[in-house]
This record gives C-alpha cells, structure tokens and sequence, in this order.
C-alpha cells in the first residue's frame, strides 16, 4: 500500500460547508441517538403499500423489489437504522500528521444517508498503534477535536458513525514508532512476504521483527483502547466504536496461530489466543457501554501473513464468548477478500459463525446490490458492507434504488493524496450535468 503524501490545503473550504446544519457532534451518552427510521417499510419487510425510501433532504424514492431487503430498517442497540447497507471502514490516507483533515468532513458527508451506519477508516489508538502514514488517531486532544466537524458531517446527517479503534502491532517500522522502538505483536514473528512493505517518512522498507508484547505491555495496550473509546465517543462525537480484529492487525496477530507463539496465557490454546481480543471487547464495552461496541474480525483472511489453521473452531470459541456481551454487532469479512483485495479460490463461509452468533451480524466483502439483497433474503446477514463500491459511488443507495450502473473505483488513488479519486467521484446528478454540457 502506498502512503499518501503532501498536504490538501485545497479541501479546506468545501468541508466547512458540509459541516454546517445539524452538527450533531455533541458526546453521544448525552442523546446521541440518530432520528428516527427514515424508511416507510415494514419491520418485518411486509408492506401494506409500495415501500418508499428517505434519502434524505425531503427526497423519497420508490424501492424496487429486488433490492428491497436492503432498505429495510433494523434496530442496532440504541439505533434505529432506515436500512442494511453498511459504509465500510476504509483507510484512506487523508490525515496529514495523523490528524483528521477537513477534506475528510467532505468526504464522509457526501456519503452520508439518514439511518445508515458507517464505519469510519482504521483509526490509530496510541502512538504505538501508528503503522501507516496519514492515518488518523484518536488519541490526543488535537485529533478529537479534528474529527469533531468530521462526526458532525455524517451525524448531522442522520446517520450513526462507529470508530473504528486500530492498533496496527507488528505491521509498523522503528521509524514510526515512538523512540524508534520496534513495533510491538504477539511474538517475534515478522512479516516476510514480499509483497507487503511498510511505508515510513524514509520510503518503503520491509516490516522488522517485533518484539513480544510483555503481560505489562498488554495491560497498558487494552486500556489504550479503552480510553481511545471514550475519546472517541466522548470527545470526538462518535456514536461507537468498532475494534478492528481483522486483517492481520495487532488482535489478529494475537487469535491466528501463525503468529502467536507464546507460551503464556496469551498463547497456545485457542483460549488463551482469543484472550487478548475479549480483554479489549470487556475493557471497551466497560468504557461506552456494550451496545455502542463492535468487533470486526476476519477468519479467512491471510493478509499480512495472518493465517490460522483452525478458523472455524478459533471463531467459534471467540462468538461463544461474546454472544451475550450485548455487543452492537460483529462484523465478519468473507473468505472472498484478503484486506482490500479478492482472492479466487475461496471454499470457506462464514455461515457457520452467523449461526453460531446470537446478535446483529455484518457480513463484509465483495457484495454489489443483488448479491447484498440476496443474503440479507437468506438471512445470511443483518447487514451488508459495501467498501470499494460505497467509496467510488457517494450516492450507493440511490444508485441501487434506480439500478443506476456504478462508477468504477480507481485504486491509484485509494491510498494517495489530496482530493483526487477521493471525494470527487461524481453523484448521478452531476454526471448527468456533465453530459448536458458535454452534448
Ligand atoms: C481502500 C481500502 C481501504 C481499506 N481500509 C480498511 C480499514 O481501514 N479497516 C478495515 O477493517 N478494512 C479496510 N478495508 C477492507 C474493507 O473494509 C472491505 O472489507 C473490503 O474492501 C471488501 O469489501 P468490498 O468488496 O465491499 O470493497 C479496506 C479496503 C480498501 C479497498
């Protein structure tokens, strides 16, 4: 993945007008619930009428039967969601210094529908948790306050944004760490594959080993995420947060086995790998209440060499212990996805951990309209993330309302700067407008 670099001066008047009107970044346990349901369909999906759909700013569109099962409305914990599509959590390398850009505001409210949940992009914990250059945290003063009007774009909305709480562990470099130490992870185990570097202010260098996180290491690490939780719903406005488990990061690099070595209570059983992953779950729900707390996690994945050789019994155990925690939700990426890309062959499912998982299930990962509304149909999910289609297209939800075709994604600017392949991906509108005047 490339950093992005330079600066984005240019954003700066665009978001202060997005930000405007609602701001509803006040602290969330203070009445931080979104507005009601904005969809007129059934809860149970059955509708005496043709079902309509609030897009919001006194737009309602018809909803098609085929992508019905998308716009129906669910109850997360203390949120009423209108609808099931879900806006991914998704790096995008925007906050110069590690702090949350106005650019970002723009970006985000562009996107924002009432009633929707979004997820924000991997946001750094500690100054240890930093692995990737121009991605935000959440842990000083100055950060929370940058993420304030960037809440408030979506919030304002009508829609409920979760954090989604990152500590990269041994996918960072001396250089991005504070006293140039080496990351931290579960064992000494280093990244090896080529393909994957990691890049620092002094360019692109393979991952270092890491060292082990000592039992006082990861005492200080979980009440790191709990307080990035509080600061994060707290101080920055959030209405959740999500605890990034997937993806080979630091938790991900505690569960999978090839990773985890120790020999501790941290390691070995299946027991004592998910350990570290339920004392963060328990320190986080204590700090904002179960019901503002996700967890993603990604079995199949093996991005940045994170492999587990028993996914289904490892999950499994990790679902049984957290059924009845009164979780928000867990959010599961398909086998079909490696971190942002696909992978051909994938015999895997996570219909075993749906069933296994009693609460509201997010399933992640390669879905468009139809095969989004196919599993929610087949109760394969509660709701569906949409990632790389959700970024390209501000205006997803239209878009399937009309079976408009999607813009395509450019991945050159996923992880780049500035605005580009970032917040000008045109709405249906505006590229009608352009063909008027290109005709
Ligand atoms: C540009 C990009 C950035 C991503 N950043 C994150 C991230 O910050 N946190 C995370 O959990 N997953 C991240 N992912 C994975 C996505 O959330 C999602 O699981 C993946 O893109 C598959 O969904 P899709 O097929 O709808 O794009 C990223 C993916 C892409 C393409």
């Amino acid at each position: 993945m490339a950093p992005a670099q330079g600066g984005d001066a240019a954003a700066a008047t665009t978001a202060a007008a997005t930000t405007g009107g609602g701001g509803a970044a006040a602290p969330a346990p203070a009445g931080g619930l979104p507005p009601p349901a904005a969809a007129t369909t059934a809860a149970d999906g059955a509708s005496s009428s043709s079902p309509t759909f609030d897009l919001g700013g006194g737009e309602v569109l018809p909803v098609p039967a085929d992508v019905a099962p998308l716009f129906r409305p669910l109850t997360l914990g203390p949120f009423r969601l209108s609808n099931r599509i879900v806006y991914a959590p998704l790096t995008r390398m925007r906050a110069q210094g590690f702090v949350p850009q106005p650019i970002m505001a723009t970006y985000y409210g562009q996107r924002a529908v009432p009633g929707t949940l979004f997820i924000s992009e991997a946001t750094n914990i500690s100054e240890e948790a930093l692995g990737y250059m121009n991605s935000p945290g959440v842990f000083t003063r100055e950060q929370t306050e940058a993420w304030r009007p960037v809440v408030a774009a979506v919030r304002g909305r009508g829609a409920v944004f979760f954090c989604q709480l990152w500590h990269c562990g041994r996918a960072s470099h001396s250089d991005l760490q504070p006293g140039g130490a080496a990351p931290i992870s579960s064992s000494t185990r280093r990244i090896t594959s080529p393909e994957y570097t990691v890049f620092t202010q002094n360019g692109a260098q393979p991952y270092p080993s890491p060292r082990a996180a000592t039992r006082e290491d990861i005492a200080r690490i979980v009440q790191q995420y709990a307080a990035a939780a509080k600061a994060a719903v707290h101080d920055a406005g959030f209405d959740g947060v999500e605890i990034h488990g997937a993806n080979g990061y630091l938790i991900d690099q505690f569960i999978k086995d090839s990773i985890n070595d120790r020999t501790d209570e941290y390691g070995g059983s299946i027991e004592n790998r998910c350990r570290f992953c339920l004392e963060v779950v328990a320190a986080v729900a204590a700090a904002v209440g179960p019901e503002r707390v996700g967890l993603r996690l990604s079995p199949f994945t093996s991005f940045l060499d994170a492999h587990d050789s028993t996914p289904y019994a490892t999950h499994t155990y990790l679902l049984e212990k957290l059924n009845g925690l009164g979780l928000a939700y867990i959010h599961m990426v398909e086998p079909r996805i490696m971190g942002p890309l696909e992978v051909e062959s994938h015999p895997e499912s996570l219909a075993p951990f749906r069933r296994v998982y009693k609460g509201v299930f997010i399933a992640a990962g390669g879905f468009k309209a139809d095969s989004g509304a196919r599993a929610l149909a087949q109760g394969e999910a509660d709701l569906v993330a949409y990632g790389r289609w959700y970024l390209a297209n501000p205006d997803l939800h239209r878009r399937f309302l009309t079976h408009a075709p999607l813009n395509k994604y450019h991945r050159d600017t996923f992880y780049s700067s500035g605005p580009e392949g970032y917040i000008d991906y045109p709405t249906l509108a505006q590229q009608r407008e352009r063909e008027a005047i290109a005709a």
